[in-house]
Parts: structure tokens; sequence; C-alpha cells
């Protein structure tokens, strides 16, 4: 008998955590492989003093401080370094690979991302070398010049971003001239604006599991991401999932979340880079329960299996396929084969099918009880003023009791 210990390497997240745990302590997964028994003990990651050279115990971790918490990102890479822990995700690539180079990357693999430009910044913090540097090599450069090279209009936004900080849409030269004026010691983005646009979809994926979810940029942010059944047809959805396999594979991410802007016709990503993507009830609402079994899923496959985490990012297999003259969608379709086969996606459908069978029955019945209700609320206390938690919980709650009655017909529908 092997128990395989899981660890939440956790910030500010309340909610999905505590569904993770009470549904794993719920189902309660023995996994029998061969002569060999697995159980799970899921733990929370303490944060305290630790030798470079100490050994850890943690045989996966889901990790969701490192972006920005560095004890914990340290501990964490030498986790991997000296432990073999498989984390979620994989530290190394968030610390190297930010929006600009996932842009830079998926445009040579020839998805269409909007035209963009990289601006050096407005303004510099003094540092001992910077005037000599800038001296004798910062051109002078022609701020509408390069307006008119993207077009209008266009985004300007920080080249490593997140949060909608520092995003401003321009219309023309006058309008890009304030907003650089504005970024400060910002390195921006110039990029082209994807409109009119007629679908925003979030395709949030965790391992090979993908969920495509409709968004609207311009509501309220409780309420940007739809319940929507029947927003694309079978083939743009591949299309969508076979990109965001791409992408995480290609950057070694297990979850991400993918934007994509649709216009004539064209899926166009404009930020892909969301390694930590959003995960609470807050926003995610009705979608949250899927979120919660995709991870448990996925962290018990790894764990189980002992599946390695794929340290070097091994890109020259994509390159190949890009160097093809095949159309777009066939290169698309080629590194989601690739994506998929990396993910051991079979392997993993197998997996859940076999041993993971009644997380499905025992989901469902957790979303109804008022434990699952509590958590939400306390999710809604921590960010809503008081007068509006009562309200906002009803809200959440009733959506997802919507998702119970959904997830119910989807069930009984295939038994
Ligand atoms: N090229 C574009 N065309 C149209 N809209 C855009 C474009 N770039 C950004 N936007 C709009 O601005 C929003 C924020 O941009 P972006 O997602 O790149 O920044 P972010 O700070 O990473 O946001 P988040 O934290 O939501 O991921 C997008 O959700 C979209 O509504
Ligand atoms: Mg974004």
């Amino acid at each position: 008998m092997t128990t395989k210990k899981i660890g939440l390497s956790l910030g500010a997240d309340l909610c999905w955590p505590a569904f993770y745990e009470d549904i794993v302590e719920q189902l309660a997964p023995v996994v029998k492989r061969g002569n060999r028994t697995t159980t799970f003990d899921i733990e929370r990651v303490r944060i305290e003093p630790f030798s470079l050279s100490g050994e850890g115990s943690y045989d996966v971790v889901l990790d969701r401080v490192t972006h920005w918490y560095h004890t914990s990102r340290e501990w964490i890479k030498k986790a991997i370094l000296v432990d073999g822990t498989y984390v979620l995700n994989n530290p190394f690539t968030l610390q190297s690979m930010e929006k600009h180079t996932s842009y830079v990357a998926m445009r040579k693999l020839g998805l269409p991302v909007p035209d963009t430009w990289m601006l050096p910044p407005k303004e510099y913090e003094p540092t001992a070398d910077l005037q000599t540097t800038l001296e004798q090599y910062a051109e002078m450069f022609d701020l509408k010049a390069v307006g008119d090279a993207v077009g209008y209009p266009a985004y300007m936004k920080p080249f490593d971003g997140g949060a909608w900080v520092g995003v401003s849409r321009v219309e023309n030269a006058d309008e890009l001239q304030t907003a650089y004026d504005g970024s400060g010691t910002r390195l921006m983005h110039l990029q082209r604006a994807v409109e009119p646009f007629d679908l925003f979809v979030r395709t949030v994926a965790i391992g090979p599991q993908v969920n495509q979810i409709r968004y609207d940029p311009g509501a309220a942010l409780h309420d940007r991401y739809k319940i929507d059944f029947d927003f694309a047809d079978a083939e743009d959805l591949q299309l969508l999932e076979d990109m965001v396999l791409t992408i995480n594979t290609f950057f070694n991410w297990d979850f991400n979340s993918c934007e994509t802007m649709r216009k004539d016709g064209v899926f166009h990503p404009i930020d892909f880079a969301n390694p930590c993507p959003d995960s609470q009830v807050t926003s995610l609402h009705y979608h949250i329960p899927w979120l919660v079994k995709s991870k448990i899923r996925w962290s018990l496959f790894c764990a189980a299996t002992n599946r390695k985490m794929d340290l070097n990012p091994r890109w020259e297999p994509f390159f190949k396929v890009a160097r093809t003259d095949m159309p777009y969608r066939d290169k698309l379709a080629a590194y989601g084969d690739i994506a998929r086969k990396r993910l051991d996606a079979e392997r993993f459908e197998d997996f859940c099918d076999k041993h993971l069978a009644d997380l499905d029955e025992v989901t469902l019945e957790y979303f109804g009880t008022d434990r699952a209700r509590n958590i939400v609320r306390n999710k809604v206390a921590a960010l809503f003023p008081a007068h509006e938690v009562e309200k906002f919980t009803e809200h959440f709650w009733g959506l997802i009791q919507f998702w119970c009655k959904t997830e119910a017909d989807r069930l009984g529908a295939a038994t």
C-alpha cells in the first residue's frame, strides 16, 4: 500500500481548495494498479524556513502562489529538483515565459495573434549603467509610426500583464501618445484590436481536460463568465481545444486559460499566458464544479501514475510542423495531437473511468450540501461589502444549483 501526498500551495484562494479537500475525503479514492494499491493524503503546504538539502515529502503540489510569492516559489523549485515533486504549474516556466514570449512563440507556430509591437519604456528607475546604455543605444523613435504600423483601434498593455492593470484602448495617435506617456516604467505592447468581434471565449484546460466558456469582457466582474451551451459549433470547439492544448504543452503548463476573440470567422488568441487562472466561485460560479473535479482527476492521476515533470521545453516537434506547408487548421490539429500524446490523454481517460468512476456522483451530491454553501458564503464575505453578502451568496449558490440540475440531466442521459 502506498500513500501519495498531494500538497495545496495557496494564497488567498478560499473556495476551490475547500471543495477539493471535502470531495476527495468523501470519495476516499483507492487506486489498484497491478499489485499496487495507492491512497492519497491532501495537505496544505505551510510557509516556513527550509534547508536546501532537506528532503520534502510531497508527490504532487498544486500551486497558486509562486507567480508572486517568492518563498513558496523557491521552496517548490527545491522540491522539484531535490524530491522529484510533480508541480502544477511548473514554476520555472512561469518565471521565464510571460505574455510576450507566448505571443512570439504562438505567432511562430502560425496562430493568428493580432499584430503586436513592443515599445521601450517611457521612464526608468535610475540604475548604475542606465544613462550610458541609453545614450549609446536607445534610438529616438516615432510613436506615431508604430501606431500606423499596428493600426487602430489598438490596445496598449503591459508585456507581462494580468488583471487588466495598465490596459488601455486607443483609437488614434493622440490617444496612443497619452497612453504611452502614462505607462511610466512599464514595458508595453501595442496590439491591434480584434474588432468588431462576435464571440469571446475563455478556454480553460487542466491536463487534457478542456472547458469552453463564453465570456463577456464588458460585464460586471461576477458576470463575465457566461452560462451558454450553444455558442459555437463542434468544429470551432475542436479548434479552440487544439489551440489551448498546444499552448499549454508548448510551455509545459498543466493548467491555463486562453482568451480568444472571433472576428470574420477567425479565432484570434489575445491573452493565453494565464497559468494561474481565475479559480474563484465569485467569478466562475456555475463552472466551479468542473474546475474542482478536473483538478482532482488530474492531480490524482499524476500522483498515482508517478507522472514525471517535463522540465525541458521540447519545442522542435512543434516547429517541425510549423515549417511544413500544411494549412493552418491542419497544423493546429497536428500540434493538438502532439499535446494530447504528451498529456497522456487516452491513459488519463482510462484511469478516470476505472478508478474515479464515483467522482461525478459524489461531486453532484456535495454541491447540494450546506457545507458547500458555507464555503461559497465565506468567499463572498471575503470579497463583497457586508450588506451584499447574503444577496451574492444566494446568487452564486443559485447558479451552482443550476449546475447540479444540468449535471443530473447529463448523468441521467449517460446511464
Ligand atoms: N487585441 C485586443 N483586441 C480586443 N480586445 C482586447 C485586445 N487585447 C486586450 N483586449 C481587451 O482587454 C482585456 C484585458 O486584456 P488582457 O487580457 O490582454 O490583459 P490582462 O491584464 O492579462 O487581463 P486578465 O487578467 O483578464 O487576463 C481583454 O479581456 C479584452 O477585453
Ligand atoms: Mg486577459
